[in-house]
C-alpha cells in the first residue's frame, strides 16, 4: 500500500516470496521510506501472492501462457503498472525473460537479485553449479536490469563460504540470507537518489560502482 509522499515499489514474482517479504518488513520497520504499490505474479499459484493479499498489498496475476509472445507479456505488465506508483520495479524471483517493451520502459528504475557471484554462472542452478566447480564461496547478486540476461551492471554482492558437505539447499539457505539483506538495502540506495545506471555502467553515490558489484560488509549501508 503506498501512503502520499512515500515512494511506490512494484515487485514482481513467480514463487514463494521471501525476497519480497524482505521488501514488505523493510517498509514496516521504515528501513525503506517506501510503501509496495503492487505485486505482480505471472504464475497464479505463486505462493507470494497470498503473502502479499495477507499482508494488504494489491496483487496481480499476469499470467504469461494467456499471451502469444514475450512481447504482448510484457505490455500487459506495463499496462497493469501504469494504474500504480513505481519509482522502482523488483524483481523477486521472477522467473521470466523481459524484452524491451518492458526493460525500456523502466530503464534505471529495474532492480533484479541474482543467486550468484555475477558475472558467474548467469542462468538456472547457480549453487549447483559453484559446488560442481569446486569454488571456496558463493554469494549473490544484485543488479540494473538490462537487455542482456543477469547482464546488467552489478550493484551490491555478498559472498558466503562454501562448506565441506554443503549442496545446493544448504549453500541456497545461507545465501538467502544475505539476500534478505542486500535487496532492501539496494532498493533504499536507489529510493535515497544515491544509486544510478547511465549507460551500462551503474553509480553510487556519483562513483562508478566496480565491475562486480559494491561487497557487502556488515558495516555496509
Ligand atoms: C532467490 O534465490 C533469488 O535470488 C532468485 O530467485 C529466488 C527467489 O526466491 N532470483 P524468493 O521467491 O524470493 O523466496
Amino acid at each position: 500500500m503506498t501512503t502520499p509522499g512515500k515512494a511506490g515499489l512494484a515487485i514482481l514474482i513467480s514463487g514463494r516470496g521471501s525476497n519480497m517479504q524482505a521488501f514488505i518488513d523493510a517498509c514496516a520497520s521504515g528501513q525503506l521510506h517506501a510503501g509496495i504499490s503492487i505485486v505482480i505474479s505471472n504464475n497464479p499459484q505463486a505462493p507470494g501472492l497470498q503473502r502479499a493479499a495477507d499482508a494488504g498489498i494489491a496483487t496481480c496475476c499476469v499470467d504469461h501462457r494467456e499471451y502469444g509472445s514475450r512481447e504482448a507479456f510484457d505490455q500487459a505488465l506495463v499496462d497493469c503498472l501504469a494504474d500504480y506508483r513505481v519509482d522502482l520495479v523488483i524483481l523477486a524471483g521472477f522467473m521470466r525473460i523481459l524484452t524491451p517493451v518492458f526493460i525500456t520502459t523502466f530503464c534505471g528504475r529495474l532492480l533484479n537479485i541474482h543467486p550468484s557471484l555475477l558475472p558467474l554462472y548467469p542462468g538456472l542452478h547457480t549453487h549447483r553449479r559453484a559446488l560442481e566447480a569446486g569454488d571456496e564461496e558463493a554469494g549473490v547478486t544484485v543488479h540494473f536490469v538490462t537487455q542482456e540476461l543477469d547482464g546488467g551492471p552489478p550493484v551490491l554482492q555478498a559472498r558466503v563460504p562454501i562448506i565441506p558437505g554443503d549442496t545446493p539447499d544448504s549453500l541456497a539457505a545461507r545465501v538467502m540470507l544475505r539476500e534478505h539483506i542486500i535487496y532492501p538495502m539496494a532498493a533504499s540506495w536507489h529510493l535515497q537518489g544515491r544509486l544510478r545506471l547511465e549507460g551500462k555502467s551503474a553509480y553510487l553515490d556519483e562513483a562508478p560502482i566496480p565491475a562486480n558489484g559494491v561487497q557487502y560488509r556488515e558495516d555496509t549501508s
